[in-house]
């Protein structure tokens, strides 16, 4: 079974178009988070490149300023204990001496502060150091602790033996120290090198991705924009056909009005008219009362011919007595006409529908049964209304010829359409040749309505 294209437009539109807002609204946002963490991301690996550079070179210096100092006290060292050991005076010897004291423990702190930044890599030669300095400094102690006599007989020996080869040995672990130190720096420079290295690759692949997110977002948008201009444009068309078709409609009722004016109930009065003359002149009473018989014939017949005229504009009864009795009196009146058998099973509850409802329908039943009289040359026609929870469900199906919902639409199934379209409901065509065809409507009812019936046509109509 097809279902008419066309009658299923506003809810597919309803369907589609919250899906599509949701997924530009994802798509955006996605991808200016995206930006936002990419940028994020990039400021704080810059901060972290730039502050390993800055501290492995703070390191570096200060590492480079202990060992300068190790190296000057060493010398200074050897100075002191020269002049202490060449000195003839015991006051000056001892005033030489002195100085040897706050060396020590300048030395001492010195590499103390080395230790504390030391780098793996230096640890042995750190470590050799250290023993030699203080190797050296107990022997300095032992030295400075000897009488005039100790020195006169040791300090050539002491010297030359002792000072120089320790401080020569200590100042080469010094050096190698040094070198450990600066190839240290150059490793961090190769470390902050490659981390740059990483950082552009990941700017590089995130400014791909966000690319590659914005062009398809931007694909994506278009396609959308030119579905809608599409829509939009077919709408616009539909609306240019409905609209001329309503145009053409509206004339056509009027000529059928005008001819049923002048045809029917125009010829009806000219004839009591005429009759009216007959009857002024019969000289004979039984020519009278013949004449008086054929104005009140011609008379009811006009009085009926309004009524069904009037009937058809707008059942009075549908204000009157409510929908269901007009629902069942059309189809009575069907019936009678066309010898088409009509049944109407409806609930109370309609009754209470809001104005708005009534009337569409009534129009919408009225619509399906005269395509069912005109096209379907169908034995019965069945018509239900039910209220079911929070809408109205209206069937009307025929056991007629059917027919191809792809291809006709005419003024009557578009203004079906139309109707439940603006009280939000949804119409459904379900035919096919030979299989007869059911015209389905499901009508909302807001809470209002729903709670109040009738009361609520002023809310819905005002
Ligand atoms: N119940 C039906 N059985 C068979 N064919 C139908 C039925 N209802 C509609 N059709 C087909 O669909 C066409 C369109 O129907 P629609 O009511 O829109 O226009 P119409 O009845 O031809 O003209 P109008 O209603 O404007 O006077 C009809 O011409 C007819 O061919
Ligand atoms: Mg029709």
């Amino acid at each position: 079974m097809q279902s008419h294209p066309g009658s299923q437009v506003a809810v597919s539109e309803e369907k589609r178009r919250r899906p599509s807002w949701l997924i530009l609204s994802l798509g955006f946002g996605g991808l200016l988070t995206c930006i936002v963490v990419a940028a994020v991301g990039t400021l704080a690996a810059l901060d972290r490149v730039r502050s390993n550079e800055v501290h492995s070179r703070k390191m570096f210096l200060e590492r480079l300023s202990a060992l300068d100092q190790i190296r000057a006290q060493i010398y200074l060292s050897g100075t002191y204990v020269r002049d202490f050991l060449l000195s003839p005076d015991p006051l000056t010897a001892q005033a030489q001496a002195a100085h040897l004291g706050p060396l020590e423990r300048d030395t001492h702190n010195a590499i103390e502060a080395y230790r504390r930044n030391l780098e793996p890599e230096e640890r042995e030669p750190f470590l050799a150091l250290r023993k030699e300095i203080e190797a050296y400094w107990q022997v300095l102690d032992t030295t400075v602790g000897w009488t005039q006599q100790d020195r006169d007989r040791l300090r050539f020996s002491f010297f030359y033996n002792e000072l120089v080869p320790r401080r020569t040995a200590m100042l080469q672990i010094a050096d190698r120290i040094a070198l450990v130190n600066e190839r240290g720096l150059t490793r961090s420079e190769g470390q902050s090198a490659s981390a740059a290295g990483n950082l552009r690759r990941y700017l590089m692949l995130t400014f791909a991705g966000t690319l590659g997110g914005g062009l398809i977002l931007a694909l994506v948008t278009i396609a959308f924009t030119l579905r809608l201009e599409r829509e939009l444009e077919l709408r616009r068309s539909d609306l240019q056909e409905l609209s001329t078709l309503l145009l053409r409609a509206q004339e056509n009722e009027r000529r059928a009005l005008a001819r049923e004016l002048h045809d029917e109930i125009g010829q009806s009065l000219s004839a009591i008219l005429m009759e009216t003359e007959g009857a002024e002149c019969a000289e004979r009473r039984a020519d009278l009362s013949s004449h008086l018989d054929s104005i009140k014939g011609l008379a009811e017949k006009t009085v009926n011919q309004v009524r069904d005229l009037a009937l058809l504009l707008r059942p009075s009864m549908l204000d009157d007595l409510g929908l269901a009795p007009a629902l069942n009196w059309h189809a009575r009146e069907t019936s009678k006409r066309t010898g088409l058998n009509v049944v109407v099973s409806a609930d109370d509850a309609i009754d209470d529908l809001p104005d708005e409802h009534r009337t569409c329908i009534y129009r919408l039943v009225q619509e399906a049964v005269n395509n069912a009289v005109r096209h379907a040359n169908a034995r019965t026609v069945d018509v239900s209304v039910r209220k079911e929870g929070h809408k109205v469900n209206v069937t009307v199906r025929d056991n007629g010829a059917g027919f191809d919902t792809r291809f006709l639409r005419g003024l009557g199934l578009l203004g079906m359409e139309e109707r439940v379209r603006r009280l939000g409901g949804r119409l459904k065509i379900t035919s096919e040749p030979g299989r007869g065809t059911l015209v389905h409507a499901a009508l909302p009812l807001s809470d209002l309505e729903k709670r109040n019936g009738h009361e609520a046509d002023s809310y819905l109509v005002g």
